[in-house]
C-alpha cells in the first residue's frame, strides 16, 4: 500500500467510527500542494457537512478524534473550512526510506491479480516511410507496455500493420512501368516510394493505368502468385525500414500481424454480425446500425464485396480474445479515430466478443511545427522520422560537448544517442497526451526544466558522487536514514511517493504524471544537494545522505526506463 492509500484507509476507518451513517464517504486524501500545510490533506469534511447537515470544521474535529494514525503522522491540524492537514512523523519517514532502500522494487507493489493486456500500438501502414507523426503511438505505446510490465501484468505488444491497403495495385503496375528507371537505394522502401509517386502521376494522367492498377489489386486479392510475391517483397522492405527505427528507438513487439493476416476471417465476421441481427443489407452493402441512433452506421462490407478497416478490427478483436484471453485491449492512435473505436467497441459488446474485457482507445494529439501546423519539409512532405532521429543525435552532441568538452568520440556518440532519442521521447511523453504540442529542439534538449537531459544529468551527477566517494572508500552504508534537515525530509518524502506516481499514471495511461514526478524528484534532489553536503559531512550523516542519493538514482533509473529512456553514468 502506498502512503496515500494507507492514509486513506486510516481515515476511512475514522469516518466510519465517527459517523457510522456515512461510513461509505471517500476520505479524499491528496498530497499537499504546499508543504506549509503538511504532507497530505483530507478534504472529506466539506462534502460530509452537506450530507450530515453539520459544520465541516466540527466534522473534521470528530474525524481527527477518531483517527488512529499516531504511528504515521503527528497530530493533524484543521485549516480553513475543514481541511485535515497531516504531517508524517520523521521517525516514520526514516524507517520507510530505509526499508524502500533495501527493497529491489523501491516500494512498488506487484499486481495481486496480474492482468493480460494486449497493447496495439505503432501499427504503421506499409509502403510509406515513417514520419514524425509516427512517434507518438510508438513512444506512448511502448511506455504503456513498460509500465504494465513493471506492475507485474502480462503484456502482448502487438504491431497491427496496415499491410492490406489499396495502393498495391498501383505499386505492381508502377514497378512494371518504372522499376528499371528508378535506381536502387540503401533503403529499398525509399525506392518504392519514388516508384509509387511516378505511378500515381501516370494514373492521374491516364485512365488505362488506373484500370490496370485495379485489375492487379483484384488479382492480388484473388490469390495470384506473382502479385502475392510482389506484395510480400514490398512488405519486407517496409518492415526493414520500420525495424531499423524500432531498433534505434529501443521499441519491441511480441507480435507483428498485419491486417492481411485477418483477411480470410472477414467474410465470417460479416456473416456472424448478420446472424446476430447487428448487420443488415443497405443499398447492396452490409452495415451495422444502432437503432437508438447513438452512433452513425458502420459499413462492414461494400457493395463491390470489399471489406473495410472496421471489419478487420472486429476480426482482430475476436482473434485476440481467442488467442490471448486478455483482460484488456488498449489501442493507440491519434484523436481522429475516436469515432471508429467507439463504433468498434460498441459492436464488440453487442456481438458478445468483449465480455469480461476492457477495451480502451488511448488517443493523442498531433505534433506541430513552430508555425502551429503539422511538421512538413519545404517540399510539403511530412518530415521523415529517420532524419529527425539523426538530427536529434547531432544536436545532442553539441549540447553535451558544451557541458563536458573533453569527451572522446565514442563516448560522445553513446551520449548523443541516449540524450537525443531520450529528448524526443520525453518531449512527447511529458505532454498531456490529448493535447497537440509544438516540436521545439531547443526546449526538448535544454539542460534546464522538465526535459530528458535534465533528468539524465541529475542521474549522472549522482553517479559521479559515488565515483568520487569510492575513491575515498565510502559507499551507501547501513546506518539509518536521517531526515533532520528540511531538504532531507523533502527528498525522503518524494522518494516514498514513487508508487503513488506509478499508480496515478497507470489509471488512465498518463505518462506525463511519471514525467512530472521525476522532474519534481530531480528538483527536490537538486535543493537537497545544494544545501546538504554529502561526501564532506561527518560519517553518520554522510552515510544517510549517500543512501538518499542512491535511492534517488535508482528511482530515476527505473522511472526513465518506464519511459524507454536510457540513463548514463556520466554526461
Ligand atoms: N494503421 C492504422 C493507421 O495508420 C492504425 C491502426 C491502429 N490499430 C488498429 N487496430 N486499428 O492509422
Amino acid at each position: 500500500m502506498n502512503l496515500q492509500q494507507e492514509l486513506t484507509q486510516r481515515l476511512a476507518r475514522a469516518i466510519a467510527a465517527a459517523f457510522p451513517d456515512a461510513s461509505d464517504a471517500e476520505p479524499m486524501v491528496t498530497a499537499a500542494q504546499n508543504p506549509q500545510f503538511g504532507d497530505y490533506q483530507a478534504n472529506c469534511a466539506m462534502g460530509l457537512s452537506k450530507r450530515l447537515k453539520s459544520n465541516p470544521r466540527a466534522i473534521a474535529q470528530s474525524i481527527v478524534a477518531a483517527l488512529d494514525a499516531g504511528d504515521l503522522i503527528d497530530e493533524p491540524t484543521i485549516a480553513g473550512p475543514g481541511f485535515i492537514n497531516m504531517r508524517l512523523r520523521p521517525e516514520f519517514l526514516e524507517r520507510q526510506a530505509a526499508a524502500v532502500g533495501a527493497d529491489e522494487r523501491l516500494g512498488l507493489p506487484v499486481a495481486e491479480t496480474p492482468r493480460t493486456v494486449v497493447v496495439d500500438f505503432s501499427s504503421p501502414n506499409t509502403c510509406k516511410p515513417m514520419h514524425i507523426g509516427h512517434v507518438r503511438s510508438m513512444v506512448i505505446g511502448d511506455a504503456i507496455c513498460r509500465l504494465l510490465r513493471l506492475l507485474g501484468h502480462r503484456v502482448v505488444a502487438d504491431n497491427h500493420l496496415g499491410d492490406w491497403g489499396t495502393q498495391f495495385g498501383l505499386l505492381i503496375v508502377g514497378f512494371r512501368m518504372f522499376g528499371h528507371e528508378v535506381p536502387e537505394r540503401d533503403d529499398p522502401l525509399l525506392r518504392l516510394v519514388e516508384i509509387y509517386k511516378r505511378a500515381h502521376a501516370a494514373a492521374e494522367a491516364d485512365e488505362t493505368v488506373r484500370d490496370q492498377a485495379r485489375a492487379e489489386l483484384a488479382r492480388l486479392h484473388a490469390g495470384d502468385q506473382e502479385n502475392y510475391r510482389q506484395w510480400q517483397q514490398y512488405c519486407r522492405w517496409s518492415m526493414e525500414h520500420f525495424n531499423q527505427i524500432y531498433r534505434r528507438m529501443d521499441v519491441h513487439f511480441d507480435e507483428t500481424l498485419g491486417e492481411s493476416f485477418y483477411n480470410d476471417l472477414l467474410p465470417g465476421v460479416v456473416d456472424e454480425l448478420a446472424a446476430a441481427g447487428l448487420a443488415r443489407p443497405s443499398e447492396g452493402a452490409m452495415c451495422v446500425f444502432w437503432d437508438d441512433d447513438s452512433l452513425p452506421p458502420l459499413l462492414v462490407r461494400k457493395k463491390d464485396g470489399a471489406f473495410l478497416y472496421a471489419t478487420t478490427d472486429l476480426a482482430t478483436l475476436k482473434y485476440r480474445r481467442d488467442r490471448w484471453h486478455p483482460d484488456e485491449i488498449v489501442y493507440l492512435t491519434d484523436a481522429r479515430q475516436q469515432l471508429h473505436f467507439r463504433q468498434i467497441f460498441s459492436v464488440a459488446e453487442r456481438w458478445g466478443v468483449a465480455e469480461g474485457m476492457r477495451l480502451r482507445h488511448v488517443w493523442f494529439g498531433t505534433i506541430l511545427g513552430p508555425d502551429g501546423t503539422p511538421l512538413k519539409t519545404r517540399s510539403g512532405d511530412l518530415v521523415e522520422l529517420a532524419d529527425v532521429l539523426d538530427e536529434a543525435e547531432r544536436r545532442a552532441v553539441e549540447v553535451v560537448r558544451e557541458k563536458t568538452p573533453d569527451l572522446d568520440d565514442a563516448e560522445a556518440g553513446e551520449i548523443a544517442r541516449a540524450v537525443g532519442l531520450g529528448a524526443i521521447k520525453y518531449a512527447d511523453l511529458s505532454q498531456n497526451r490529448q493535447s497537440d504540442f509544438v516540436f521545439d529542439w531547443d526546449k526538448m534538449l535544454s539542460m534546464q526544466g522538465n526535459t530528458a537531459p535534465y533528468l539524465q544529468y541529475a542521474y549522472a551527477r549522482i553517479r559521479s558522487i559515488f565515483r568520487k566517494g569510492a575513491e575515498s572508500g565510502c559507499r551507501p552504508g547501513e546506518t539509518g536514514v536521517s531526515v533532520a534537515e528540511p531538504a532531507e525530509r523533502a527528498l525522503a518524502l518524494k522518494l516514498l511517493q514513487w508508487p503513488e506516481a506509478v499508480a496515478a499514471a497507470g489509471d488512465d495511461y498518463r505518462m506525463n504524471l511519471i514525467c512530472n514526478y521525476l522532474y519534481e524528484l530531480s528538483s527536490v534532489f537538486t535543493s537537497f544537494y545544494e544545501s546538504c553536503p554529502v561526501l564532506k559531512s561527518e560519517p553518520a550523516q554522510r552515510d544517510s545522505r549517500l543512501q538518499l542519493c542512491d535511492l534517488t538514482s535508482r528511482v530515476l533509473k527505473t522511472g526513465l526506463d518506464v519511459l524507454g529512456i536510457q540513463v548514463l553514468e556520466r554526461m
